[in-house]
């Protein structure tokens, strides 16, 4: 059976979480293939609050198998307390499974993460100081530590040593900090394996056994589109392959085996961390959005920066990830301005630039907007889309004619029932 992935169009934070949860509801598997626990996915139930870091958010339906995939990279000291967070709620965890060829974040890479970002000095990426980077840098050198290497303790440990006497000489001479001690690590890491053994799997061979089965597999992208290490706002990006094509690197399936390219935008853009964002809004309503939408990082708590809708990078990330359902969210958050802007098209120099720009110059950059006029009326319990009101009707149907896509959904709030289904029939094909 074809299957569905979500991938957040913007910057992260476009609510995937809410959105995989939702779809999982009727998928066999909910499978994370890149990032790490960088990511913050959050889930509202009955006003409650659960937030997934590497855990994917299928997690709460109990016949759901969740699988960390391949491309993922693992922190286990995160994972493990993750777990136990969420069994401390009550939620069972014996179906998260981790892809034996995932690989390990261990203590050096946090640190150098947090070293090399002090090291830019006033012009750091703005990470997340989960060792991300690091572990990805790894995993290309070829030197990285995968899950499988906790399996037998004689490998783990040559390779910790071998690992650990090399970023002991970077953390000493480049960073001149103390150098770490092999022995707390090795010992803290294999009581992480103990407690990971019974979740080990090949999930490759799982993954294409499902879908002979004809299970219903639902791929949860973490971070977003404009964050892509490829086709992100390069170098303010994180280091995986965030579009529906990474999905295939990070799980070991075929592109025939995908669907469904659900693709996420928020109703505006936000952005956590540095790098460029052109629709940036410069005035007191950047405070009245973050507010609304409490736009603060659920992973690392930092105000998000918010902006307009940037429609003409949204049209370029539908474009890279092939995307053929589009679901807005937060729209709700949007109902108290008194207007909205859509960025719909950037200038250099007075002239329309054609493509999306693989290096973008804030400074020579005009950005065109359209306005429209605000709805000032809370949207956040209406159920169909005909009873929305016309302001927001508008702002909708610009959306899709400009994208020319049809919006699945669109979500007015946290919970998970908060939502208008403006495609049924689609939605249910998809949903069901
Ligand atoms: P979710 O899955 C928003 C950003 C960081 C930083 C850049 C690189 O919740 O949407 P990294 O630690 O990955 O090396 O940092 O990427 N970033 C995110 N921003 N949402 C996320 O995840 C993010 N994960 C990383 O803020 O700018
Ligand atoms: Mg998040």
């Amino acid at each position: 059976m074809p299957s569905n992935v979500i991938v957040g169009l913007q910057w992260g934070d476009e609510g995937k979480g809410k959105i995989t949860d939702l779809l999982a509801k009727n998928s066999d598997y909910v499978v994370r293939y890149q990032g790490g626990n960088n990511s913050g996915h959050s889930i509202h139930i009955n006003k409650k609050h659960l937030i997934l870091h590497l855990i994917p958010s299928g997690v709460v339906y109990p016949d759901n198998k969740c699988i960390i995939g391949s491309g993922v990279v693992v922190d286990p000291q995160s994972l493990l307390q993750e777990i136990k967070k969420i069994e401390s709620i009550g939620i069972n965890t014996s179906k998260v499974f981790l892809e034996k060829r995932a690989h390990i974040t261990l203590p050096y890479h946090r640190l150098l993460d947090k070293y090399k970002e002090e090291a830019l000095g006033d012009k750091p990426i703005g990470t997340t100081h989960r060792g991300i980077g690091p572990t990805y840098e790894d995993k290309i050198a070829r030197v990285g530590i995968r899950v499988l290497d906790l399996l037998n303790l004689k490998n783990f440990h040559k390779k910790l040593k071998d690992n650990l006497d090399y970023k002991n000489q970077i953390i000493t001479k480049i960073y001149k900090r103390k150098p770490l001690s092999f022995q707390s690590i090795y010992e803290e890491y294999i009581e992480y394996a103990k407690f990971l053994l019974p979740r080990i799997i090949d999930s490759v061979y799982e993954l294409h056994d499902a879908f002979k089965k004809k299970k219903k597999i639902l791929f949860e992208g973490a971070q977003a589109m404009l964050l892509d290490i490829n086709y992100g706002t390069y170098p303010y990006v994180t280091p995986s392959s965030t579009s529906t094509g990474g999905v295939c690197i990070g799980s070991g399936i075929p592109p025939i085996f995908l669907k469904n390219f659900i693709g996420i935008a928020k109703s505006y853009c936000t952005r956590v961390g540095y790098g460029p964002f052109p629709t940036e809004i410069r005035s007191p309503v950047n405070e009245i959005i973050r507010e609304k939408g409490n736009e603060y990082g659920v992973t690392t708590k930092r105000p998000r920066r918010c902006g307009w809708l940037d429609l003409f990078a949204l049209k370029y990330s539908c474009m890279i990830n092939g995307i053929n359902f589009l679901i807005i969210t937060k729209l709700d958050v949007l109902s108290e301005l008194d207007f909205i802007k859509v960025g719909i098209e950037y200038r250099s120099h007075g002239k329309k630039i054609q493509h999306f720009p693989a290096n973008i110059d804030e400074k020579n950059i005009e950005i065109i907007y359209i306005d429209f006029p605000g709805w000032k009326k809370d949207i956040s319990h209406i159920k169909e889309y005909d009873d929305l009101p016309i302001n927001c009707k508008k702002y909708i149907t610009f959306i899709e004619d400009y994208l020319n896509l049809e919006i699945l959904l669109i979500s007015i709030g946290s919970e998970r029932n908060q939502n208008i289904i403006k495609n049924k029939s689609s939605f249910f094909k998809i949903f069901s």
